[in-house]
């Protein structure tokens, strides 16, 4: 009986203690069994900073190291705010087609420009969109959701501005790869979803 008594009294006030003041408010800082990472030493954007001899909180990047969203050679980002062809994929106010001039492309390094796109789109989109882009990538086929065909994105329908601008922000359930691939990379594999397309067209064409 005692024991009864001892249990029935812990259920009690655990019961208490769990629900009976959920809802209400309190004025004194809250008793925190499991902090998580609630509280964070921090410095907030600008504001000073006692522990850098300068006194500023940013900090400029690690020489050598290139931060995320960068070119590899360290030049970009646009942030956002370039107006350029080549970073937006828009051209007098709709998406342009062709590949941006500042890519410089000529006869010569076409090919091997088509063969890096060939390369960065095997890591980047194969998973989702398949070897020949017809959709049905490892990921599409296990995870079972549909995953667009872009052997039906023809040139004409879907410029290639509009097709740069998917890359970077992504459409629907794909999200975008501005932070994983840079800009002339993404050109690069637009130049070569055009090589699939074409001869995907050639194939049913036969
Ligand atoms: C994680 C899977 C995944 C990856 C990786 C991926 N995609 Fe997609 N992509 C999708 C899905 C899913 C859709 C369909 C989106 C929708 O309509 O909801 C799509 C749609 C598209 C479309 C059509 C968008 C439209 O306007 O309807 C294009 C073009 C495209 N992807 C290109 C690419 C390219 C190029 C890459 C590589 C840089 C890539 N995708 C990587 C999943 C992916």
């Amino acid at each position: 009986m005692r024991y009864f008594f001892l249990a029935f009294t812990l259920i009690v006030v655990l019961v208490i203690s769990f629900f009976g003041f959920r809802g209400d408010k309190f004025s004194s800082t809250p008793l925190r069994m499991f902090p998580d990472m609630d509280d964070q030493d921090k410095v907030k954007t600008q504001t000073t900073s006692s522990f850098f001899a300068d006194g500023l909180s940013a900090r400029k990047p690690v020489a050598g190291t290139v931060p995320r969203g960068f070119e590899p050679d360290g030049s970009g980002p646009s942030f956002g705010n370039s107006t350029s062809y080549l970073d937006t994929g828009a051209l007098d106010g709709t998406y342009g087609n062709g590949m941006p001039k500042a890519l410089e492309l000529n006869d010569e390094n076409i090919a091997a420009f088509i063969r890096h796109g060939k390369e960065r789109y095997n890591i980047s989109c194969m998973p989702c969109h398949g070897e020949s882009g017809n959709g049905k990538g490892t990921v599409a086929v296990v995870g079972n959701f549909s995953v667009a065909d872009l052997g039906n994105f023809p040139q004409s329908e879907y410029p290639d501005g509009q097709m740069f601008e998917t890359i970077s922000k992504g459409k629907g359930m794909m999200s975008g790869y501005s932070y994983n691939i840079p800009v002339k990379d993404r050109w690069a594999i637009i130049a070569y979803v055009r090589a699939l397309q074409t001869a995907d067209k050639t194939a049913d064409d036969q």
